[in-house]
């Protein structure tokens, strides 16, 4: 079967990404796939329909022709229903919510890729969309904190005085964490590094931080953490009050797999804080890990700003565009055999990552969402 690999216009407008882009479109080409785009699809991360071959004008031509779907963010239900059955659809297709979509893209028999769920394992780093996204976030994290605090991050010796280095926490030291210790680090504060696993204190060490070792192991499976016991947070935060107050700025990242994010900074830790200091809440999205934070807002509480912006990656939407092309040409890959699209359904990759297939729902916990626990 001939594939024809495409790229509709993102329906969420606060979505800046793009799932394809002029380079990867050209490699898909070399692997024997007609990749087709919507207009404009590439507009919003100023890539030119002109760098593509081949344009239709809307969304209905397009999916009429595809077989394999290429997105950031889930489609609508009326784009599912515009899809041919047995499409393969690849994208963030939010497996642990969204149940209505899901059921319509069993009921559609679309052979869905959800990203969320490529398996943390090292055959599949390259096709890591949480790792590249969350690397984005965790830079862009810094730079923020950067232009809302009102001091400079490194020592300054100048005729007008020595300025002292801005002090950063970060907290949890995942894929973001990391990230946003390198880039505090090239900034030139003093940083710190706190994670529940234990594996991380090289990691924070390697990058020039100083770890807060708590000494509570949290490690859960697949590499992530578990939710601590209810003694073990409170050990937690009577070693992270001090720190958390010391700091000017702190970046929160901790996240647990399909859980809410953990609350690590009470209203009261907050109120021991330096007016001026500046909280950036990477884990909005599943909560916060911060009580007063609230998802793309800025709090103002005590004179300190709680910062909480779910959307950065969409912010740096250039680079967050090409990178998530290249984890999706790389599982794509895959499923290019000379020209023809061939799901092996014995790859613990796909098999991971397999949200629907023939009119069925593959990923247990979504299954349980839609259909109930049998
Ligand atoms: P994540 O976004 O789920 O969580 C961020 C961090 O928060 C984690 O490091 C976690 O340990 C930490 N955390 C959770 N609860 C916490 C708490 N109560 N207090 C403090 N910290 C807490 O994690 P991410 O960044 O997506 O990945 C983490 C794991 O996945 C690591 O083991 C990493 O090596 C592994 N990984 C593997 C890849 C691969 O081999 N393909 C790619 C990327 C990550």
């Amino acid at each position: 079967m001939p594939i024809y690999v495409a790229a509709p216009k993102e329906q969420m407008p606060e979505e800046q990404r793009v799932a394809l882009v002029p380079d990867i479109a050209k490699r898909l080409e070399k692997l024997g796939a007609t990749v087709i785009i919507e207009k404009d699809m590439g507009k919003r991360a100023y890539f030119a329909d002109a760098d593509f071959t081949q344009i239709v004008e809307n969304s209905e031509e397009l999916y009429k022709q595809a077989n394999v779907v290429l997105k950031v963010q889930a489609p609508t239900l009326e784009e599912i229903e515009q899809m041919q059955e047995g499409t393969v659809l690849i994208g963030l297709l939010n497996p642990y919510r969204d149940p209505e979509k899901i059921a319509k893209l069993r009921d559609k028999k679309i052979t869905s890729l959800a990203m969320e769920l490529v398996p943390r394992i090292s055959r599949a780093q390259s096709m890591d969309v949480l790792s590249s996204q969350a690397a984005i976030a965790g830079y862009k994290a810094v730079i923020r904190a950067a232009d809302l605090a009102n001091i400079f991050f490194p020592m300054l010796t100048t005729a007008a005085g020595t300025i002292r280095p801005a002090k950063i926490l970060v907290i949890g030291a995942g894929v973001a964490g990391l990230q946003a210790i390198a880039t505090a680090r090239r900034l030139g504060a003093m940083v710190e590094g706190y994670d529940v696993r234990a594996a991380t204190k090289e990691q924070v060490e390697s990058l020039g931080a100083k770890f807060v070792d708590i000494e509570i192991k949290a490690e859960g499976s697949g590499g992530y953490a578990r939710e601590l016991t209810a003694e073990e947070r409170q050990q937690q935060q009577d070693i992270l009050a001090k720190h958390i107050a010391a700091a000017n700025v702190v970046i929160t990242t901790a996240a647990i797999p399909g859980r809410p994010s953990p609350k690590i900074i009470t209203t009261a830790m907050v109120e021991n804080m330096k007016a001026g200091s500046i909280i950036i809440d990477l884990a909005a999205e599943g909560g916060g890990n911060c009580e007063l934070t609230k998802a793309n807002e800025t709090i103002v509480h005590q004179g300190v700003k709680i910062h909480a912006p779910t959307r950065l990656p969409s912010e740096t939407s250039v680079h967050a565009s090409e990178m998530y092309a290249k984890n999706l040409f790389n599982l794509l890959s895959l499923m290019l055999k000379d020209g023809e699209l061939v799901i092996d359904w014995e790859d613990e990759i796909i098999a991971g990552c397999a949200l629907t297939h023939a009119g069925e729902i593959k990923y247990a916990p979504a299954k349980e969402l839609v259909e109930g626990a049998n």
